[in-house]
């Protein structure tokens, strides 16, 4: 049995492309093996608040002396690294938004970067190593090579940086773009390129969900 911990955090409730994707992927892991568990966080239905106290980025042993975070701030941030410690593989619904992370996104992070607990330190090793993240990627334009936007995408590698290099979990990253082809005018010529990309990302999502859910934890 594995647990998979699913993060969501589109602001479109019902036509969101990072949604339906990440939901292929949750569908496909919870079958491929009986006992598979999900654990569920909607960062935009139910946002977390900004870090409370700049000491958070810190495992206690590590923060500067006179620290003294409020004890709820210390609490939420307990439980969300708990819930990421727990989980056999992460998946989060990443849109670009003013392309960077949206800024719920970026508050999970925040308190789950946490040197000495979730990335190696002086006071622990790589608790997450070679963990799986799944990063779904939804983005309006445009960003592949060669496109105007190319490089654009500023919410994409700082996960990356993050989950990846610093927290040390294998990363993969499946996109959709062009997801605003149909109602912006000047990508109108692209609306089939953006659908064949977003079918591609649902097949991608359901094999690899379906992969991940049945590797033996
Ligand atoms: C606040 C906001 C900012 C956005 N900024 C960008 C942007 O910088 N670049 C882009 O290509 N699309 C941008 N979009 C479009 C979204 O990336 C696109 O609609 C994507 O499909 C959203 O993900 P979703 O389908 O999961 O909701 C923006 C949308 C919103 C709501």
């Amino acid at each position: 049995m594995s647990t998979l911990l699913h993060l969501d955090s589109s602001a479109e409730r019902t036509a969101s492309r990072s949604r339906a994707i990440t939901a292929a992927f949750h569908a496909a892991f919870r079958a491929a093996r009986p006992g598979n568990a999900v654990v569920r966080r909607d960062l935009h239905a139910d946002p977390l608040p900004h870090l409370a106290d700049a000491s958070l980025h810190w495992a206690a042993g590590l923060r500067p002396a006179g620290a003294s975070p409020e004890p709820a701030a210390e609490q939420l941030q307990r439980r969300l690294i708990d819930e990421l410690l727990a989980a056999d593989v992460l998946l989060i619904g990443v849109p670009l938004y003013n392309y960077s992370l949206p800024s719920s996104v970026k508050a999970w992070l925040d308190h789950v970067h946490v040197p000495g607990q979730t990335a190696p330190s002086a006071l622990s090793g790589a608790a997450l190593a070679g963990r799986p993240a799944v990063l779904v990627t939804s983005r309006g334009g445009d960003y592949d090579t060669g496109s105007v936007n190319e490089g654009r995408d500023h919410a994409t590698p700082v996960l990356e940086l993050i989950l990846g290099e610093e927290m040390g979990m294998c990363v993969t990253v499946i996109s959709a773009g062009l997801t605003l082809a149909a109602s912006v005018p000047a990508l109108a010529g692209q609306v089939e390129r953006g659908e064949r990309q977003y079918a591609h990302a649902l097949r991608q999502a359901r094999d690899l969900g379906a992969g991940l859910g049945a590797h033996r934890a």
